[in-house]
């Protein structure tokens, strides 16, 4: 582990900020933000921060905070210039897959050839073919993976990463796996939570055998990685090829047994009645780009989030999740990157904001929200993540632009200058 990953932060102020974007809690409630309170960014022109303990101590006007903070700490404090730029809360990549070792390149060149994802996926490639490298790699190499996917995160604005396993598919490449993201959280000062996602797809051993796999997963998997406490949340890929409704009930009924929360990829290719997951009150569903009308409208009655993920669109030039209705319906919409070597490999988020902006019409203050204060909403973190706020943590991304709208509107122009995580600084 670093000197400085998990050791308590030094006192730090944040100065010189001309646009600080708080995300304060207008609901008064913390619940995840819908239609119009997706637009209220909290700003504060001219602002300061005053970090203390990993905590935010201080946040509001320059003159106020600067004074407050010299004088409780006196010389033993740093100080960060932020020259005028924009700081916001760090951005919560609710949706990763990182414990994989090589991209998929044939893959990439067949889809360009006119190859779709589920003609490759059935021939034996996608997923499956990244199976066989993690199985035979060994935990540390897998460590080195993970640790450079949350670095090259870091280095965009991400504080919060949940990250997931599920190149494994064995009870021991998946422990392996979960056990990598944990070591990896280890060395990193931001914060992970992981997922399990043993039902990605039914391993080649199981084919034609796919609720023996089930079994598997829901009997031995589940119960073991939670008497680990490996993993916060199990996922299911729930679609056509891999696993079907009535198997998502069976291993969200046993993640519940074992206390775990639940999430699930859904309509992405095809589209899937949800109504049948409605009582395990998944965290999230994400992908959702082939939502049925009647799903739309209960998800915008439910506390479930809306996790988009227009990367893996773009990536598969597949069509866009319809963000503006989801909006417009009420639901709780959430951005994420979906990083992962077959579907969406980026790590940036201000360039999911960008295509959320530019394919799915969302606006930048609806984007900023939703990579933010309804991605920690995801991930069950709100208390403590996603807005700044006296009392949460000191997570912060500090860009060197004017405007925050600038966040959405350069794409693969990297403007992130530094990031706080748990108040630790990192300038890049
Ligand atoms: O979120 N759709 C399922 N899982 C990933 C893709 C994983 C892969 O192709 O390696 C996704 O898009
Ligand atoms: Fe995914």
């Amino acid at each position: 582990m670093s000197a400085t990953a998990k050791s308590v932060a030094k006192p730090l102020l944040l100065t010189n900020i001309g646009q600080l974007l708080t995300l304060k809690d207008i609901t008064g409630r913390n619940e995840p933000r819908r239609g119009r309170e997706l637009l209220e960014l909290g700003i504060i022109e001219n602002a300061a921060i005053f970090c203390r303990e990993g905590k935010i101590a201080a946040v509001g006007s320059e003159v106020a905070i600067g004074a407050r903070a010299t004088q409780e700490i006196g010389s033993d404090l740093r100080v960060f210039d932020c020259r005028g730029g924009t700081v916001l809360p760090g951005f919560v990549d609710s949706h990763t897959h990182p414990v994989f070792v090589s991209p998929r390149l044939v893959d990439f060149e067949q889809r360009i050839q006119g190859s779709t994802y589920e003609q490759i996926a059935n021939a034996g490639g996608g997923i499956r073919s990244s199976i066989e490298r993690v199985r035979k790699a060994s935990e540390d190499d897998l460590v080195s993976a993970v640790l450079r996917a949350f670095e090259d995160m870091e280095r965009s604005g991400t504080t919060t990463i949940e990250a997931k396993s599920g190149y494994g598919l064995s009870l021991d490449s998946e422990l392996k796996s979960l056990r990598s993201i944990r070591e990896a959280a280890q060395q990193w000062p931001g914060t992970v939570i992981s997922t399990f996602l043993g039902a990605h797809v039914i391993p080649p051993e199981f084919q034609q055998r796919a609720d023996e796999y089930v079994d598997l997963v829901c009997e031995e998997m589940i119960p073991k990685v939670a008497k680990e406490k490996l993993a916060d949340f199990v996922d299911v890929f729930c679609e056509r090829g891999a696993f079907s409704i009535a198997q998502t009930e069976r291993i969200f009924a046993a993640a519940q047994k074992a206390r775990m929360g639940t999430r699930a990829h859904v309509c992405q290719f095809t589209p899937q009645d949800l109504s049948r997951l409605a009582r395990f009150e998944p965290a999230s569903y994400d992908h959702l780009d082939c939502l049925t009308d009647k799903d739309l409208q209960s998800l915008a009655q439910q506390r479930t989030i809306a996790t988009l993920l227009p990367g893996a669109s773009y990536f598969l030039a597949h069509s866009y999740a319809i963000a503006r209705r989801l909006i417009d319906a009420g639901a709780a919409v959430a951005l994420a990157t979906d990083f992962n070597p077959g579907t969406s490999p980026t790590t940036s988020m201000p360039i999911v904001l960008s295509m959320a902006c530019t394919q799915m019409r969302m606006t930048p203050a609806e984007a900023i929200s939703a990579a933010t204060i309804n991605g920690a909403h995801a991930l069950r973190l709100a208390k403590r993540k996603g807005s700044i706020e006296m009392g949460k943590e000191a997570d912060l991304a500090v860009f060197d632009i004017r405007d925050y709208r600038e966040i959405c509107y350069w794409f693969g122009r990297e403007t992130c200058r530094a990031t706080v995580m748990n108040g630790h600084l990192a300038i890049h």
